[in-house]
């Protein structure tokens, strides 16, 4: 039986929060337990690149992202794990690609118009070719399943646009691929409004927090009187709630809610449970961390294999390309 392949990129923009653990790193887990997937997992170091970046910290700062996602379970024998920049062909390939994508659609795109308004100074033809580095991210392994953020829907749109696009005008064979989505995957922010994101303070859990300081970070979340006659939808109260369902279960959940609409709920005891519920399913990932942390050749070697392994699968796709563009296929005169 042929197996499904899978590739996720990971943001290399500081250390993992709630949101990105639950939402991506628990989804990736998921999949790489399943023996029908192959997963390929990288740190898309590359697309740190399409905005202003500091050449002393990039590296470290993606093996910082790999020492979280292995803390958090993502296991070398069973994916492929790697940097994006040390498997080249993806930047090959990204060029091909290029020549069927036009520009105007690119930057009519809403998370390349998002990234103009932050940094409306520097707007790179590196930051308009970000969704087609992207499909050669996960069309060079001819992946089928992409466990992404909504966020990044466009992107795969792109991704499946250009699969189209070259498997009718060259020949080619890529797959379209879709977007994985897990159930706990909105993470609201702990200020009640939105998602929990790294850069807005007060929003975010991280995955290295200590008891004190999820406990001092849930105090800050806004709450009301503890009692209505309606369960809230959106706000505070309602991340609580969720964060309840997803840390201490439904029936906890529940419980709270009849107490919220009858004898009412103390926010104090609330956010103390919860802290603790929090704290003991980081506590054994922040423990795996600080030794992954102090065996560093042990996780340059992942990256070696990592890389070796999948450069050995994105060079299949790229001389299977070369020919199809009429290349030759090796890449090398003769
Ligand atoms: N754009 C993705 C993000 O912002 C990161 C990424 C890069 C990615 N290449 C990818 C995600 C390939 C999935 C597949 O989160």
């Amino acid at each position: 039986m042929n197996k499904t392949r899978v590739l996720a990129g990971m943001r290399s923009s500081g250390r993992l929060h709630l949101g990105n653990y639950l939402g991506a790193a628990k989804g990736m887990i998921a999949l790489q337990n399943k023996n029908n997937n192959e997963c390929f997992y990288m740190v898309a170091d590359l697309h740190t690149m399409t905005t202003p970046f500091d050449k002393k910290t990039i590296r470290a700062q993606s093996i910082d992202v790999i020492l979280d996602y292995l803390a958090a379970g993502l296991d070398p024998n069973k994916s492929t794990i790697f940097i994006q920049s040390e498997v080249p062909e993806h930047i090959e390939l990204s060029f091909y690609f290029s020549t069927v994508v036009s520009l105007a659609k690119m930057t009519h795109l809403p998370t390349f118009k998002e990234k103009v308004r932050e940094n409306p100074d520097f707007v790179s033809i590196a930051l308009v070719n970000y969704p087609v580095l992207m499909a050669a991210d996960i069309l060079i392994y001819k992946a089928e399943l992409v466990p992404v953020g909504i966020d990044q829907e466009p992107h795969l749109e792109v991704a499946r646009d250009i699969a189209k696009k070259m498997n009718g005008t060259f020949g080619t064979n890529f797959p379209e691929p879709k977007r994985f989505t897990t159930k706990g995957e909105y993470i609201p922010s702990l200020t009640g409004e939105g998602k929990m994101s790294k850069s807005i303070e007060g929003s975010y859990i991280l995955l290295t927090d200590n008891y004190e300081q999820i406990k001092s970070r849930l105090a800050k979340v806004p709450t009301d009187s503890g009692r209505g006659n309606k369960i809230p939808e959106s706000g505070g109260v309602a991340v609580l709630f969720k964060a309840v369902e997803i840390f201490e279960g439904k029936e906890k959940a529940e419980e709270y809610k009849k107490a919220y609409l009858g004898k009412g709920i103390q926010y104090k005891n609330l956010k103390e449970n919860l802290a603790k519920a929090i704290y003991s399913e980081l506590k054994p990932i922040q423990e795996k961390r600080k030794k992954l942390e102090k065996n560093t050749d042990y996780v340059e070697q992942i990256l070696v294999s990592g890389a070796q392994k999948a450069r050995t699968e994105a060079q299949k796709t790229i001389s299977e390309v070369r020919s199809k563009l009429g290349l030759n296929p090796s890449g090398v005169l003769s």
